[in-house]
Order: structure tokens, then C-alpha cells, then sequence
């Protein structure tokens, strides 16, 4: 059965796969699978690249990040011998009209499958997990009445280090390709790789290892050098190579190098024939592994293998958390996609196709490392603790640093230490595994001390990094890169900083409290209370519209809340409140997002652009401050912010570059952290409508957000409709509700979490997981398992009376539960628990 089809694709029964139905998708739609060390990414039409470790610092094969050509990848032509007609398995870059075309993007693996002039083909590409390589499998089957004698040429750009080399003249003399025929092999080396040595010197060493490609067949012939294959001035849809049927065996020092073999295959009519290709990374001098696993793979029963050993791997890890809910989109979203975008893609990969990356983000990977937290969160406890090396002594830490060459650094962010208690709270939460404070972690500039201290040095430094007025500093911008020049100079605060912080003081508290550490819990308490009435007193827009006196960010008086550069939305069907003309008049009651180092403030209804912000509204209500204002900071939210897309970052979008702002102002409106929908900072509003309990909103929020809703227009939302998009534009762009960005987004854990946690409320708290669902009346109830400290919950939830909030009745093994929080039983088994709304 297909599932939630459009004219492009579809999922299938299991959803397990997204399989594309045409080369023509509005953008490209790509899988990124990265089991761990080697990575790889394909778009429907054969586009993408390949990596070990580390994406763009150590890319095996040459892209361009061209997302309306998409016409850089790793191919695999078909020449028929007897006619001398062209084509490939993908529809890139030959182009030719196929008689048929399927992509199936499966969990650690894509499937090319298409016929063309008589021949099926199918194309298998997955990364096994635990080897440095990918598998390509091909499978090609003779439809016809006569026999067919068919070559087959692979073919990619070798990179061999950091990508892009857009100097490839200089980078190309580096280069050496060899050949082992009787291996079938392909060998290639580079001898520079720009990162420094463990000396420090740069440009002075080699790449460090050796790449390497093979067929399972024995090769007629191989290609190391581009000129020879495509011809001077040639096309890649028509290779001089493959046109004329044979390879020149050209290799060696330094030409601009690529990778070929041809193989040649006869299949009389009816029968079909496997060919498996393998691409490959091993250090160097480690060349045996490398020879080993081309052993391996020549068997075309083990190259067909491995895509299933992939998928299971995958399964596995994905199986502890499973829930079944009468909304399939959120069940194939829970169950799959969104844990497996954040791990393949955020947190291994690290890349994707509109940004390729490699490096770890302090804040990022931080963040999304607690899409282990049901899964197996000994992977979240790594990560801690590989962000805590990345912290020095005083509490700042890198805003981001590269794997291999640990190069590092970054804009003087405000917030991003701060994601260290952040996480490790959630992670206590989620185990009860204390244990993990007292680990000891060295600094980037001093001897280790434990998990706990680096929390603290953390927390310290940014209670310390305060205004007059008891707000936090923002520096160089906080969660939002976008607001980078707004205190630079070390005036600007930061209201959205001061609420996160509230919302994780207490846990800290608690923990200090546990830890037998009374000073510094009260220490904390009371930063929590003076934070809460410096937002209270002086992020309150109504004090700042009247009685501050404070300037607004351009000093116009906000009357007619636009600059004329709205687009013209049509609003689509049933467009909501995408007309904020009220905006402009508007006296606020809501928290402004900042002050700048000039005392001006955004955020507030004074402003010209940017007069309502979503964090600072959604984290006031997250961290309780709000009070009794919550309700009228909640209504600004809906009115204001609540858009067709998805709730919007901000509005009105600035409609020109603001210099005290930072580079959000310099987006197109509507663009990204611009008035886009930031899916991230939109998983949060979720969070702030349950708190409100505003279930409507909130599962409003969550379609207009879900991928596989929004892939329901694809025309109009054109990413894939199977991960997040890090953004979809705002209602101020002339692209409203296009949807970009797509895998390389913190929203994916975000996305997950909120849906376990908040909507169907399954969370975990200090002394056990609260059963709180927030579900749509309609629903007749739903299930899941979820692991929780060592032990598996069957959670049956049953909705007789059509309520979307309120448990009436819990029971853990048939007995009363006395109460919605399940105990940690930790004892290994499984337990039944059932939960009556009402
Ligand atoms: C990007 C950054 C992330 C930041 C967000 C909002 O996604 O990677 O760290 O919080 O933008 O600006």
C-alpha cells in the first residue's frame, strides 16, 4: 500500500522507504546515510558524494553544491556494445528518457531502479555499517528477445581530502592513481592535506590514507585521468570513452583524477546479471584491510547482503522507541525518519545537501544527541563528555571545531556553553545515571575535572556575563546566529538567555541539592528569581513601548509594520492569520528578544521590522517566568506568529540590512532566521502550547510542520517530504511556505522529542516518566514501547470519552499505578502499562 502519495512519490507500506516515482522532483531529495565513519549521499538523480569522518574535511569524491543542477555524483553508464547506445542508471547525467524510474531511499541504503531500452537496472547503494566503504550493487536484467552484450564504465571525481578543491590545477598535482588489475582495484593517493600536522605546520602533509575502487567483475579496462574519459571540452551525458566502448588505462601522476572501470556483461533474454562496484577509504598502511574487503564484496551474494545487513542495523537501533498512533504521519515520523535524519544525517553525517558540513557544532550536536536519549543513551553520555573536552577552564567553549585537525573556534556566542547542563540535565532525567557528573574531562586549557564542574564553569560564566540590569550579555548573538552584531560590544542582553537559563536553574539546583551542594543551589535558586524579574521588569514590551524610554532598534514609531516588500501571499487554502496589519499598531504584551549595544531593543511593538519574536515569547512560558502573563504572551504567539508554515521566527521580517542587528537582517525576508519558519525554534512553540494547553495549537503547529504534511503541496513546499527542512520561508518572502534546508537541522531530534514528550507526553522527570498526553480528541487512544532506565514500557493509552488531556486511570502490570509517573523499575523486563483518558 502506498502511503501519502503525491505525483512524485510515495512511502511504502512500512514505511521504511520513500521511494521517488520520477528524476523530476521540485528539489533535489536525497538520502544521507552515514552509519558512523563513512558516509555517502544521493540524490534522486545519482548526485551526491562521499566522505569518510568528516565531510568536507576529508571528502573521497568531488561536489558542487548545485541544487538546480544537481549534475555532480558518482555514476554508473551502460553502453550497448552491438548499437553503441548510452545511458545510466541514474537519470544524471546521460538524461535519457527511461521507460520507467524508481528511487527507493531506504533507512541506510537507496535503490536506483529504471528501465531503458529493453534493460532493467537497478542500482543498490549503501554504507555496511563498521567498513569504510560504500557497496554500489547493480543488478541488470535483459527484457528483450535477444541476447545483450552490455559495458558497464563506474565513474566519479576523485577528491582525497578537503572539499571543495576549487583550485583543482593545484590540488591535481598531488594526485596519484594506480592500478592492480588482477585485484580489479583502482588505488589513489593524495600527498598534501591542508589541516596542520601534529606539529602545527600546515600544507606539509599527506592526506593519510588510501582510496580505493573495485569491480566484482574481472575489468576490461580503467580510466584515472578525466581528459582521457570525457574528452577535452566533453559532455558528461556522452563521455568519449563510453561512446567509443573502451578505456585508456591512463593513470599515474597528476592528472585530473578520476575513477573508472569498465566491465562487461552478456545476458541472453530473460536472465540478468550482478555486478557489485566498491568505493573505499583505509589509512594508510593499512592497504590489507582495504584488499580484505574487496574480497569480500567481489561475492555478489555479499554486496546484495549488505543492504540488508544496513537496514537491520538501523532497525535495531531505531527499535526500542515505537509508537502507533491513528495519525500515520506522525507514526512513520516518530518510529523512522526523524531518528534516523538526526543520526545518519545531524549527527554522524553531519552534512547534507544545502550545506555540506563535517564540523561539530557546540551547541548542535549537543542538542541532537538526545535523539538517543529511548534509543541508547550512552551515545548522548559520549557526547557530553566530547563537549566538555571542547570547554576551557573559565566556562567559554568553541562554537564549533573540526574532527581530524581540531581546528576550532567561532563568534563569541552567549549561549552555546550553556547547552552542556542543558543536555546533561535531560540525560539525568532520562537515566538516573549520576554517575556520569563525577566523570572526569580535561579542557581545552586545563587538567580534567568532572562533568559536573564543567556544567558549573558553564553555568558561572554566563550568570557572571550580565548587564546592569541583571540580564544576560548576548555578545555575538545566542541560539540565534542571526543576531550576531547586536552586542558585541558587550552591552547588548539578551532576553531569550535569560529565560534559558531559568528553565534549567532549578534542575541545576536539584542536582546540587542531591550532590549535598546547599550553597550552590541556593546560589541558583536566587540567579533564578533575579533573572525572572530583570525579563519581568525590563523584557516586558509594554514597559519598553511606554515607560523605558529605551530607542527602538530604527526609531521609527512602527505605524505601518512593513516596508511594502510583504509578498504577496495567496495564502493557499485556508490560509490563517497571515495578515499581521494589527502588528503595527500594536502595544505589545509580549517580551521583547534583546537590547543592542546602543540600548535599542528588538523585539518590541516599536520596532519597525522584528516587533514579536517566537523564543523569547516560547521560553517564557518553557521556563515559567511568565506568570500570569502567559496567557497574553501565548495569544501574541497565535496571533502573530502562528503562520500558515508553521510558527515563524519573527515578524514582520526586516526588510533591510540592519547593522546593529547582525546578518539575520541581511537575509531576504521571509528567509530562514528572517521571518522564516525555523522548524527548531517551532518544535519549542509546541512545547509552550502544551504548557498552555492549547491542544488545537499545538497539533496545528505540528502538521504545519511535518514533512510528510507539508509534502502534500509539493510543488509548493518542494523539499523532501521525509525529513525536516531547517526552514521553510515565512509569509514575507515571495516563496512562502518553500520548504530548504532539509537533514543537516537540530529540528529533526527537536521534532522527535516534542512528539514523544509533549504531545504524547510520555516524559521523563526526576523521579520517573510522567504519563501526560496532549492528543487530539478524535483519537481513540494509541501505544508505545519505550525503554526507560533499564526497563521496556508497553504503554496502552485509551480515549473513551474523546478527551485530549486528563488520565483518569494508570496501570503498571494490571495494578493501580497510584499516580501518572511510572516508576524506573530498571530490572531488564517488560512492563504492560495501560492509561485511561477521561
Ligand atoms: C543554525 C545553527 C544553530 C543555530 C541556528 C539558529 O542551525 O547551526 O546552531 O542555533 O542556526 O540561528
Amino acid at each position: 500500500m502506498r502511503k501519502f502519495e503525491s505525483k512524485y512519490g510515495y512511502f511504502d507500506e512500512a514505511a521504511r522507504e520513500y521511494v521517488i516515482t520520477t528524476p523530476h522532483t521540485p528539489r533535489p531529495w536525497v538520502n544521507v546515510i552515514c552509519p558512523g565513519d563513512w558516509g555517502v549521499i544521493l540524490s534522486q538523480t545519482g548526485g551526491g558524494y562521499s566522505w569518510r569522518k568528516h565531510a568536507s574535511l576529508n571528502a573521497v569524491t568531488r561536489w558542487s553544491q548545485d541544487i538546480v543542477r544537481d549534475n555532480w555524483g558518482k555514476y554508473v553508464y551502460i553502453r550497448d556494445d552491438r548499437s553503441g547506445e548510452v545511458w545510466s542508471t541514474s537519470w544524471m547525467p546521460t538524461r535519457r528518457r527511461t521507460d520507467s524510474y524508481r528511487v527507493r531511499h531506504g533507512i541506510g541504503y537507496s535503490v536506483i531502479e529504471s528501465e531503458t531500452a529493453g534493460i532493467a537496472s537497478s542500482l543498490s547503494v549503501t554504507a555496511p555499517p563498521g567498513e569504510p566503504l560504500e557497496v554500489w550493487f547493480v543488478e541488470l536484467a535483459n527484457r528483450g528477445g535477444d541476447e545483450r552484450e552490455l559495458s558497464l564504465f563506474s565513474f566519479f571525481e576523485w577528491c582525497l581530502g578537503a572539499s571543495p578543491d576549487w583550485h583543482r590545477e593545484f590540488h591535481r598535482a598531488f594526485i596519484e592513481t594506480s592500478l592492480e588489475p588482477a585485484l580489479a582495484t583502482m588505488w589513489a593517493r593524495k600527498r598534501l592535506w591542508e589541516i596542520p600536522d601534529s606539529e602545527g605546520r600546515s600544507w606539509n602533509r599527506s592526506w593519510g590514507y588510501t582510496a580505493f575502487h573495485a569491480s566484482s567483475l574481472p575489468p576490461e579496462g580503467f580510466e584515472g585521468d578525466k581528459e582521457a574519459f570525457l574528452g577535452m571540452y566533453g559532455d558528461m551525458a556522452r563521455p568519449a570513452a563510453v561512446e567509443r566502448g573502451f578505456l585508456s588505462n591512463s593513470n599515474g601522476k597528476w592528472t585530473d583524477a578520476i575513477g573508472s572501470i569498465h566491465v562487461k556483461v552478456k545476458i541472453p533474454p530473460g536472465e540478468s546479471r550482478r555486478v557489485s562496484f566498491v568505493l573505499g577509504v583505509v589509512e594508510e598502511g593499512r592497504e590489507h584491510e582495504a584488499r580484505a574487503l574487496i574480497s569480500k564484496y567481489r561475492d555478489p551474494l555479499e554486496a546484495d547482503m549488505a543492504r540488508e545487513r544496513a537496514a537491520r542495523f538501523w532497525a535495531r537501533l531505531l527499535a526500542p522507541y515505537q509508537v502507533n498512533t491513528p495519525d500515520d504521519a506522525f507514526n512513520l515520523m516518530s518510529n523512522t525518519w526523524l531518528p534516523y535524519q538526526a543520526i545518519s544525517g545531524r549527527m554522524w553525517g553531519r552534512t547534507g545537501y544545502y550545506q555540506s558540513g563535517g564540523a561539530y557544532g557546540f551547541r548542535d550536536q549537543l542538542q541532537d544527541s538526545q535523539i538517543f536519549l529511548p534509543l541508547d543513551p550512552s551515545h548522548t553520555a559520549k557526547q557530553i563528555t566530547l563537549h566538555a573536552e571542547h570547554q576551557y577552564a573559565d566556562g567559554h567553549v568553541d562554537h564549533w571545531w573540526h574532527p581530524i585537525s581540531e581546528a576550532g573556534g567561532g563568534g563569541l556566542y552567549s549561549d552555546d556553553l550553556l547547552w552542556l547542563p542543558f543536555v546533561t540535565i535531560s540525560y539525568l532525567k532520562e537515566t538516573g545515571d549520576f554517575g556520569l557528573l563525577d566523570v572526569a574531562v580535561p579542557y581545552r586549557d586545563a587538567e580534567p575535572e568532572s562533568v559536573w564542574k564543567h556544567c558549573l564553569r558553564a553555568v558561572d560564566l554566563s550568570l557572571l556575563r550580565r548587564s546592569e540590569r541583571g540580564l544576560p550579555l548576548i555578545l555575538g548573538g545566542d541560539w540565534n546566529d542571526g543576531l550576531n552584531a547586536v552586542g558585541t560590544a558587550g552591552r547588548g542582553e539578551s532576553v531569550w538567555l535569560a529565560e534559558f537559563l531559568c528553565a534549567m536553574l532549578p534542575d541545576l539546583a536539584h542536582i546540587a541539592r542531591r550532590r549535598g551542594e546547599t550553597g550552590v543551589a541556593d546560589r541558583y535558586e536566587h540567579s533564578c528569581r533575579a533573572l525572572a524579574q530583570a525579563v519581568n521588569t525590563y523584557g516586558w514590551s509594554d514597559d519598553v513601548d511606554g515607560s523605558d524610554g529605551s530607542d527602538d532598534v530604527d526609531g521609527s514609531d512602527g505605524s505601518d509594520g512593513g516596508d511594502g516588500s510583504r509578498g504577496d501571499s495567496d495564502g493557499g487554502d485556508g490560509s490563517r492569520g497571515d495578515s499581521d496589519g494589527d502588528l503595527g499598531g500594536s502595544r505589545g504584551g509580549w517580551y521583547i528578544r534583546a537590547t543592542c549595544d546602543d540600548g535599542s531593543v528588538i523585539g518590541a511593538p516599536s520596532c519597525r521590522y522584528g516587533k514579536v519574536f517566537l523564543n523569547a515569547q516560547v521560553w517564557a512560558i518553557m521556563s515559567g517566568i511568565a506568570g500570569e502573563r502567559a496567557g497574553r504572551v501565548w495569544d501574541a504567539v497565535v496571533k502573530h506568529l502562528s503562520k500558515e508554515c508553521g510558527p515563524v521566527l519573527l515578524s514582520p521580517a526586516y526588510g533591510e540590512p540592519d547593522e546593529r542587528i547582525g546578518y539575520l537582517s541581511r537575509y531576504a525576508p521571509g528567509a530562514r532566521e528572517n521571518g522564516g519558519r525555523y522548524t527548531h525554534a517551532a518544535a519549542w512553540a509546541i512545547i509552550a502550547a502544551v504548557m498552555m494547553g492549547d491542544t488545537s495549537e499545538a497539533w496545528r503547529m505540528y502538521e504545519a510542520i511535518c514533512p510528510v504534511r507539508c509534502g502534500s503541496s509539493p510543488d509548493r513546499y518542494k523539499a523532501e517530504p521525509y525529513v525536516t527542512a531547517g526552514n521553510a520561508a515565512g509569509p514575507d518572502s515571495h516563496a512562502y511556505c518553500e520548504g530548504g534546508w532539509t537533514w543537516y537541522t537540530g529540528s529533526a531530534t527537536w521534532l522527535f522529542r516534542v512528539g514523544s514528550e509533549w504531545l504524547l507526553g510520555v516524559r521523563p522527570e526526576w523521579d520517573g516518566l510522567r504519563i501526560d498526553p496532549c492528543i487530539p480528541a478524535h483519537w481513540d487512544g494509541f501505544s508505545m514501547r519505550r525503554v526507560f532506565r533499564g526497563a521496556t514500557y508497553e504503554i496502552t493509552v485509551v480515549n473513551p470519552e474523546h478527551v485530549s488531556r486528563g488520565v483518569a486511570r494508570m496501570t503498571l502490570d494490571g495494578s493501580d499505578a497510584g499516580g501518572v509517573l511510572l516508576p524506573a523499575l530498571g530490572d531488564g523486563k517488560t512492563h504492560r502499562v495501560e492509561v485511561v483518558l477521561g
